[in-house]
């Protein structure tokens, strides 16, 4: 059986969580391979909202392995919370397995990330704030701290040493510039950092979390190989989206790692000939949460009409997600980047009741240059004009349709539009956030 994995490709929020669980079905373990605790991922079960941050999108399927790979850095105090919250849900993780290898999101990275975003000011990139960025960065250097040391007082407290030395100073003056800032009303706040930032504290709370961890600490590589091996179906969940990709997205304003699908076998440890589909996810329209370019952008009413249908502020941090047409030309470079087999639409639904519907299928440069494809040079993209097809849109609400022929004709002329210009079929759409609200289309559109 083959592995499959599950991408976004835009800028994330497509709706990987929904479609993972679904399609998690006939699966015997689903993967994450990338990213952390940036992402969020929304399962809509019998009307019962489940978020995941960390946790794979198919823990709801409780047979099956649910696996947090190599590729990923976890900060284990948000990942034993999800597991604490699926427990009091009544939700068994005695599937859930985590790989030894995995980096560690430490307090100090969280810090860091927020310093660099305020250092950063205007230019700031808007991240969650998480410490992604920096845990990533301290794995490149060889000074990340790996699950398998939190198991080992002795390693963990000489790594810890390391990577904080190199960060005193950094951290020194954030706590000295804040303290000046809010001198009163952040007195506990300045506490808690002052005390996150000490070798002994640090290294007392993370032997707790690998004391709390280590039965579902194993290698997570060999799990996949002996899935794959006995022809079972392992989905790799990818977080984030191809346009934040660190190599491929739109540079700085991405994620530290990279959520394209050829990340799947460096980030669950497989060879590129074990996957052999990818599900590309994509919203109807596009949104982006974060600073960077988004040419097909809207500051208006319909704009407005996505956002609150659409229900557009981050799992994560809440923060109002900016809205706008279908990005043709940066979906049809998402879809060859992860050399995806088939689309999964979502969130069509929303839509409804616009008259017109825009694709954008190329863009105009600043010197009025047709750019057919996404350009690689930023500051081109950054002053790209979108250049539109308009299409009929539909009037009635389709949350209830279920078959392709219960989609309205011009419903279903946008899905084609779409497919034929990429070039890849759509075999599922969404009409609503419940897992039962999809429609598989039978043409493959
Ligand atoms: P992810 O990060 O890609 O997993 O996506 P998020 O969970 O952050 O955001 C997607 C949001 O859209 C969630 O609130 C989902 O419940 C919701 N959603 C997913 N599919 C659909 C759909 O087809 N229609 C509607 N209306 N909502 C959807
Ligand atoms: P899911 O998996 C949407 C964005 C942040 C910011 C940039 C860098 O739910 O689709 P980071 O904290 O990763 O250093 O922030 O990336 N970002 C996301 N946007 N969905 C996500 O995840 C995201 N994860 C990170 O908003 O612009
Ligand atoms: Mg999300």
């Amino acid at each position: 059986m083959p592995g499959l994995a599950i991408v976004g490709t835009q800028w994330g929020d497509e709706g990987k969580g929904k479609v993972t669980d679904l399609l998690a079905q006939d699966a015997s373990a689903i993967v994450r391979f990338q990213g952390g605790n940036n992402a969020g991922h929304t399962i809509v079960r019998d009307g019962e909202e489940f978020k995941f941050h960390l946790i794979p999108s198919g823990i709801l399927h409780e047979d099956k392995y649910c696996v947090i790979g190599n590729g990923v850095v976890i900060d284990p105090r948000v990942l034993l919370e999800e597991i604490e919250g699926l427990r009091r849900a009544g939700i068994s993780i005695s599937n859930l397995r985590i790989s030894a290898n995995a980096h560690l999101i430490m307090p100090y990275h969280i810090l860091l990330d927020t310093a660099g975003e305020l250092k950063l000011g205007k230019l700031s990139i808007g991240t969650t704030r998480r410490g992604i960025g920096p845990a990533y960065a301290d794995k490149a250097l060889r000074l990340g701290i790996r699950v398998q040391d939190m198991l080992d007082e002795k390693i963990l407290r000489k790594k810890i040493m390391a990577a904080l030395e190199d960060k005193q100073q950094v951290l020194r003056e954030l706590s000295v510039r804040r303290r000046k800032l809010h001198k009163e009303a952040e007195a506990d706040a300045e506490v808690l950092i002052d005390d996150r930032l000490d070798l002994h504290s640090i290294t007392e709370e993370y032997l707790g979390y690998g004391h709390r961890l280590e039965p579902l600490i194993t290698d997570t590589a060999r799990l996949c190989w002996n899935e794959l091996d006995a022809g079972n179906k392992v989905i790799f969940e990818g977080a984030q989206a191809a346009l934040l990709d660190l190599d491929h997205g739109t540079y700085p304003f991405v994620t530290s790692s990279n959520p394209i699908a050829g990340a799947a076998c460096v980030g669950a440890g497989v060879g590129p000939t074990d996957i052999t589909e990818v599900v590309g996810i994509v919203k109807a329209y596009t949104t982006r949460v974060g600073a960077g370019p988004f040419p097909t952008e809207l500051d208006d009413e319909v704009g407005e009409h996505m956002s609150t249908r659409g229900h557009e502020f981050g799992t994560t941090t809440g923060r109002p997600r900016r809205c706008g047409w279908l990005d043709l030309v940066a979906l049809r470079y998402a879809v060859r980047l992860n050399g995806t087999t088939s689309l999964a639409m979502t969130k069509l639904d929303v839509l409804a009741g616009l008259e017109t519907l825009k694709v954008a299928v190329r863009y105009r440069s600043q010197e009025g240059a047709v750019l057919e494809e996404f350009p690689y040079h930023q500051s081109v993209l950054h002053h790209a004009t979108a250049e539109y097809v308009d299409l009929p849109g539909f009037g009635e609400e389709i949350t209830g349709c279920r078959l392709e022929e219960d989609l309205p004709p011009t419903a279903r002329e946008y899905i084609a539009f779409i497919s034929d210009f990429v070039g890849v079929p759509i075999s599922l759409v969404g009409v609503g956030p419940g897992r039962e609200q999809v429609v598989w289309m039978n043409s493959g559109a």
